[in-house]
């Protein structure tokens, strides 16, 4: 008896024992994690497990500076996250975004990525061999199959955010909506916070979330995070009186081909890129629905944004 059970509690310390010995652990262990070297923006090389995410709450994700879609769109919503959670970010929440194409984003390309973006303290920015990092997605969970060694907009647009010590890690689009995100990472993934305020995160206690049409759902999760419906901008024009001064055809074809229109250099478009020059409006490859329904939204509601939560409160009863 002795001799089985010691045998049982050597045997993963093999590295790479067998299935069955790793499976008596987290599947999120510290063995999972490929340990690689990475080199942020500013030129340091770190340990991906030892400096990077143990016993930390991290959001990971992948990009490649040159992307002209989703990731753009995804450094913006990280980017409102981030400032949502304020000082507490670099703190008790660490952001990282990592290049899927090290070869061309060597530390000072994600340096000036991370400057136009005007990412603050908290998110490192890394590059580092690209077999690592491949390996490094595939461990994640965070890696496209079709892409056969290519850079393509088509990887996986996904985030991770976790708990290393806790091991709850859960796979996330960074278009949700940025206050799930910082709900997630600010409160649900630190699990100190439950055990000191266990009152604070009662379940009867969780907000309502409106009812959301679809127009407002998806200018919520793709545009909140560059625009506002107001008159003043961000990273992209404030969106106030849009609908009236542009003709409905130029405003559909923007949503849904802008970097074709910016190509074509398209008068109306050349003057805002030329005005907004950080960061071009990604192609969020939106369907004429979604577009159709983001123009009704904008034109309703915008620079009255609190209007249309009233009239959905009273609207309730008839769903
Ligand atoms: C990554 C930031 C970003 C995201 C996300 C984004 N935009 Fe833009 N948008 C811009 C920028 C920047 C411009 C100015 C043109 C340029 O520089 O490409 C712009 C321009 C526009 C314009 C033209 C404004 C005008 O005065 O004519 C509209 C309309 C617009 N965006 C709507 C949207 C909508 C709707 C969404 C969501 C589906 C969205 N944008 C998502 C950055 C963004």
């Amino acid at each position: 008896m002795i001799i089985i059970s010691l045998l049982v509690s050597i045997v993963p310390m093999f590295g790479g024992g067998p299935a069955w010995a790793v499976s008596a652990g987290s599947r999120w262990g510290a063995d999972y994690f490929p340990n690689i070297s990475l080199v942020t923006q500013d030129g340091k090389t770190v340990r991906f497990y030892d400096d990077l995410i143990k016993d930390k709450v991290v959001a990971i994700n992948f990009i490649f500076t040159h992307c002209s879609d989703s990731c753009p769109a995804e450094t913006a919503s990280l980017r409102q996250v981030q400032k949502e959670l304020g000082d507490r970010a670099g703190r008790d929440v660490f952001f990282y975004s990592i290049s899927i194409d090290p070869e061309h984003d060597t530390p000072a390309v994600l340096k000036e990525y991370s400057q136009r973006f005007r990412a603050g303290p908290g998110w490192t920015f890394l590059t580092g061999n690209k077999a690592d990092i491949t390996l490094l997605r595939k461990k994640l969970g965070l890696y496209n199959k079709d892409e056969s060694g290519q850079v393509t907009s088509n990887h996986s647009i996904s985030l991770i955010v976790g708990n290393e010590a806790t091991g709850k890690w859960i796979k996330r689009s960074p278009f949700d909506e940025p206050e799930t995100l910082v709900r997630l990472l600010g409160y649900s993934l630190q699990q100190h916070a439950y055990r000191t305020n266990p009152g604070a995160m009662r379940y009867d206690k969780a907000p309502r979330l409106p009812e959301l049409s679809r127009g407002e759902d998806l200018y919520r999760s793709r545009c909140d995070s560059c625009h506002s419906l107001g008159a003043e901008g961000g990273l992209g024009p404030g969106l106030s009186g849009v609908t009236e001064k542009r003709e409905h055809a130029w405003l559909a074809r923007w949503l849904k081909e802008p970097d074709q229109m910016l190509a074509e250099k398209d008068s109306v478009a050349m003057q805002l890129f030329d005005k907004y020059n950080e960061v071009p409006m990604p192609n969020l490859r939106l369907s004429d629905a979604d577009v159709e329904a983001l123009i009704a939204y904008m034109a309703g509601s915008a620079g009255h944004a609190e209007d249309v939560m009233t009239t959905n409160d009273e609207g309730g009863a008839g769903h």
